[in-house]
């Protein structure tokens, strides 16, 4: 399909009475990226070359969210909400002259698939004019209706202006719509708004597309994938399904999961083969994971990648701009952030390692922290190629300790730390024999 030029139109005007939010509803995420963002993804994916998202007064966020996913994204602005038609007619602008392909879809409906588009693209090169993505439902409710005879599609219905006959059929509108670029505007620029709710809707276009003998064709798509968000338990159901299908996808592509349900991923985590990820792991926005290592119960990961052969965890955070390299070890109730990690490494226990660097083969002891954040700015540490760090150490940035050194535990270390250098810094231990004793005697003698 690369010969024909893709536009789509992401229907997002709707401030979303419903959720009850001070911001839009399509800027609620799901999996940890905006539905508006999801939206864009899939149609970035379907090959969608320009993006023209319709928008609220006030609403340049909704505009930002697309743009950080498509390069070439323009907002329209939908001053008063007179309908789906009236809203697609907004980004005119933008089908003057139009692609090939323009789908419409709603910045609220998250879970639609790159491979559905595809398939409607597919109808539109075969030389359909009008395209709609239906689905069947046993609960047709509020849906419209897509109304066929002879296995033809004649109209889509409005469930408000159906007779009691048309509501009783179960094949519905999805809302998604695709149309060929040479007659969306003048069919757009026909619809009217005698109906029940006064609006233009778009799905008028259907019986306007057959009243000119152009070709109509409808496609079908699992309800599930339909499902769009109104109110916060629909966002709720919504990341559940997300979820259910990101485990699956990574136990397809050759991860372990423990307990897939208390594994919660984001629209971009990335899993290598082998990996093994035990109970309640959270994967944040931007992480990556390869091949054969393992992230144990309970850790918390954003930002952050991971190298073969690491384990990570149980009761790790790893926050952005973590890197760790292969076969690096991070144990329980470590922190890094801003830290790369060379291969084989160790930071096993009850350490914050923030704006370092950390060579191969060293070794950080039990309570390490590097002390990076003097109230004002941040500074950077840096621990050499074999290195060991001995418990319980502050390194107060910024901090360098040479390849081999050793610092003994307890240490506040302020200076520079050549390599294969010793440093300590510790008062002298006041011991005295019998002192205990003598001191117990006197109190019992007291009491
Ligand atoms: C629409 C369809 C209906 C379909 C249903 C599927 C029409 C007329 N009806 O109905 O057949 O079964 O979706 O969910 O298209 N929007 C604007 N500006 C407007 C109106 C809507 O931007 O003036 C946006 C909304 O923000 C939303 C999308 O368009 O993202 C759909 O609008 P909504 O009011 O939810 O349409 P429905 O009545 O549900
Ligand atoms: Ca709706």
């Amino acid at each position: 399909m690369a010969e024909r030029r893709c536009q789509a139109i992401i229907l997002a005007a709707g401030q979303g009475t419903r959720m009850k939010s001070s911001k839009p509803k399509v800027l609620h995420e799901v999996a940890g990226l905006s539905m508006a963002g999801h939206v864009t993804k899939v149609a970035r994916d379907a090959g969608v070359e320009l993006v023209s998202v319709v928008v609220g007064p006030e609403m340049e966020a909704v505009h930002k969210a697309a743009a950080a996913i498509h390069p070439a994204v323009y907002a329209h602005v939908q001053t008063e909400r007179l309908g789906t038609g009236h809203a697609v007619l907004a980004a005119k602008a933008d089908l003057v002259e139009a692609c090939d392909d323009v789908i419409v879809l709603f910045g609220d409906t998250p879970l639609l698939r790159t491979e559905t588009i595809l398939a409607m693209r597919q109808k539109l090169a075969e030389g359909n004019d009008v395209v709609v993505l239906g689905f069947r439902t046993d609960e047709p409710g509020p849906y419209g209706r897509l109304l066929e005879e002879a296995g033809k599609l004649v109209a889509i219905r409005e469930a408000k202006d159906c007779s009691p006959e048309e509501l009783g059929v179960t094949f519905c509108n999805g809302g998604i719509m695709g149309f060929s670029g040479k007659v969306i505007l003048s069919l757009l620029e026909s619809i009217g708004s005698n109906n029940a709710q006064g609006e233009y809707y778009l799905t008028d276009a259907v019986e306007l597309a057959n009243a000119r003998g152009l070709a109509v064709a409808a496609i079908e798509a699992p309800e599930a994938e339909l499902q769009g968000v109104n109110n916060r338990a629909h966002l709720a159901k919504v990341e559940a399904s997300y979820q259910a299908a990101a485990r699956l996808k990574a136990m397809e592509e050759g991860a372990t999961l423990l307990a897939p349900d208390t594994v919660f991923f984001s629209h971009d985590t990335k899993l290598g083969r082998d990996v093994l990820i035990e109970q309640n792991v959270i994967f944040a926005p931007g992480v990556s994971i390869a091949d054969h290592a393992t992230i144990r119960a309970f850790s918390h990961l954003e930002g952050a990648s991971v190298a073969e052969g690491c384990v990570v965890g149980p009761y790790a955070r790893l926050r952005p701009g973590t890197e760790l390299e292969a076969d690096v070890k991070i144990g329980n109730f470590v922190e890094t952030k801003k830290a790369k990690i060379e291969k084989g490494a160790k930071v096993n226990h009850l350490s914050y390692i923030g704006d370092a660097r950390i060579g191969s083969k060293a070794n950080i002891g039990a309570g390490t922290i590097t002390c990076n954040y003097d109230g004002f700015n941040k500074f950077q540490t840096d621990i050499g190629v074999g290195a060991f760090i001995g418990s319980n150490t502050a390194l107060v940035a910024p901090a360098k300790i040479g390849d081999g050194a050793i610092v003994g535990a307890g240490s506040v270390i302020t200076s520079p730390v050549n390599a294969d250098a010793l440093a300590v810094t510790r008062a002298k231990a006041f011991v005295k024999d019998g002192w205990a004793a003598a001191f117990r005697a006197k109190k019992a003698k007291k009491s």
